[in-house]
């Protein structure tokens, strides 16, 4: 893996004011990035992005996709409906849908294999909570959840990306150690070879209070190919020095 990803998840935040601001400042400090970066946006700004950010080196992604592919499902989004609005990454398993929305590891499997079907790239989530690693647990269930979606997935796992995103370390500011966070990327990539030829090709993206300062360090890990930003990806200064430092 030589290409790394910086990926901002905007969660449930902006405006369309707030939007073009945002875009037009990343999008004009991108132009020396030698990494691949992305946004993923709420739905309904998607036709915003696109007409924004066409033909720009920044792609743009959703933050969650329906494990049905159409009909009565009040309220749910569509890969192919995403992939109408030039959608190229999707994160699925993000572990606040596990946490609000009660999403299983079954369910994250099915979306990331109705993302794959519409030819976009599922970013798949797992990570422990802080209970679940002072018990010692961390391994059982990252490798847990990533099973499940190499399960379902077979020999198109080598087109997904994944996310560690510890749970404790998300939007809290206490970020993994460079080494707690290298030590799980090793272990799933070790899983990831057991599942594929080139599991090297796989970029595994940490996520969790990453920012301007901490970001060198974690990327400098060997099995670290990048971040999944959230608070620090809303301010388009944060996001370009994260960038910066997957560029070097
Ligand atoms: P923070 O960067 O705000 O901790 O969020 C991380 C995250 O959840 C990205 O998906």
């Amino acid at each position: 893996m030589t290409r790394k990803w910086i990926v901002g998840n905007w969660k449930m935040n902006g405006s369309l004011s707030a939007n073009q601001d945002l875009l037009h400042a990343i999008h004009a400090g991108l132009s020396t990035a030698s990494c691949q970066a992305a946004v993923c946006v709420p739905a309904p700004y998607l036709a915003q992005v696109q007409q924004q950010l066409l033909g720009s080196a920044l792609w743009w992604g959703a933050q969650d996709v329906s494990a049905h592919e159409q009909g009565a499902f009040t309220g749910e989004v569509s890969a192919a409906m995403l992939r109408d609005f030039g959608v190229r990454v999707a994160i699925v398993g993000h572990s606040e849908r596990r946490q609000y929305h009660g999403e299983t590891d079954a369910l994250v499997a099915t979306k990331a294999q109705r993302a794959l079907a519409a030819g976009i790239t599922p970013i798949v989530c797992v990570g422990e909570t802080l209970a679940e690693r002072e018990a010692g647990q961390t391994q059982a269930v990252v490798k847990r959840q990533l099973a499940a979606v190499i399960h379902t997935n077979g020999h198109c796992i080598s087109e997904i990306v994944v996310a560690y995103e510890p749970v404790w370390a998300i939007g809290t500011g206490k970020t993994a150690s460079p080494e707690q966070a290298q030590e799980v990327h090793a272990l799933l990539r070790a899983q990831l070879a057991a599942a594929t030829d080139h599991p090297e090709r796989i970029p595994l993206l940490y996520g969790g209070s990453m920012n301007a300062a901490n970001a060198a360090s974690l990327l400098a890990q060997l099995d670290i190919d990048g971040g999944l930003i959230g608070g620090a990806s809303l301010k388009a200064a944060d996001f370009l020095s994260i960038v910066a430092a997957a560029s070097q």
